[in-house]
């Protein structure tokens, strides 16, 4: 089934592609990426490692430049716009989850979420930080450092901090795979739910056969290009 058309589309990427490094060492990573994500859909994201999956990422989330094409979210291209812009863009309209949670060390796990707040200049950030976190579980955790939570008490915190900024599109690059299933599990239980409550649209890569077929939509990545894309019955 073909994905819905450019007009309703929260992404819209046209012949996206990525070269690293300089000739004749670079690389082509991405190959010509056309793809639209309509807004409060579930998207998987799979591919071999090493297919492109979080260079793409990178790229429709403003965080890397595509060396050709266009990337646009609700609307904005964001090819066209400096680092400023692009940083101001990206705050409130896309939460990022990684892999290795990237909290910072020296702030407890409140501080951690209400800085997106904070950058923002809202005012009730730890008041709203606070919230999140009560949200997804963390409620007895807030004045805790990084290093004194588990991982998926981590994850949970990076999740709060994804979602405090009510953002309509998450990414998130292989979430669960620090994590053991269960905790993996429930970590996603929250990001699924935040879908099903505020239609928050999920962009998801993970090498998870069950996570991806909780997604409505799965897309292959096979060396830089896609090659699979459909949608669970
Ligand atoms: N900074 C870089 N310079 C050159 N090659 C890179 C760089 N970053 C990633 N790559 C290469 O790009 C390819 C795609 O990487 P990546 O997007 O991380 O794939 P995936 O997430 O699917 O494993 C890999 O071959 C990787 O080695
Ligand atoms: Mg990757």
């Amino acid at each position: 089934m073909m994905p819905s058309t450019v007009d309703s589309a929260l992404i819209a990427a046209r012949n996206v592609s990525l070269v690293l490094g300089r000739p004749p060492a670079s690389v082509e990573i991405l190959r010509g990426v056309d793809l639209d994500v309509a807004a409060g859909d579930s998207v998987a994201l799979l591919g071999p490692s090493g297919s492109g999956k979080s260079s793409l990422m990178a790229v429709l989330a403003g965080l890397e430049r595509p060396t050709g094409g266009t990337v646009s979210v609700a609307g904005l291209d964001f090819t066209t716009l400096d680092e400023d812009a692009l940083a101001v863009a990206r705050r409130g309209r896309i939460g990022i989850v990684l892999q290795a949670f990237h909290l910072l060390p020296t702030m407890t796990a409140l501080e951690n979420v209400a800085v997106p707040l904070e950058l923002a200049g809202e005012g009730d950030a730890f008041a709203r930080a606070a919230a999140e976190l009560e949200a997804v579980g963390l409620g007895h955790r807030i004045g805790h450092y990084p290093a004194q939570l588990s991982g998926g008490e981590q994850q949970r915190v990076a999740i709060a901090r994804a979602l405090v900024g009510r953002p309509a599109l998450i990414f998130a690059d292989e979430p669960t795979g620090n994590l053991d299933t269960t905790t993996g599990a429930s970590i996603m239980d929250l990001l699924f739910a935040r879908h099903a409550a505020s239609g928050t649209t999920l962009f998801i890569i993970t090498h998870d056969p069950g996570l991806a077929a909780r997604c409505a939509r799965v897309i292959e990545l096979g060396d830089g290009r896609i090659v699979g894309d459909r949608r669970s019955a």
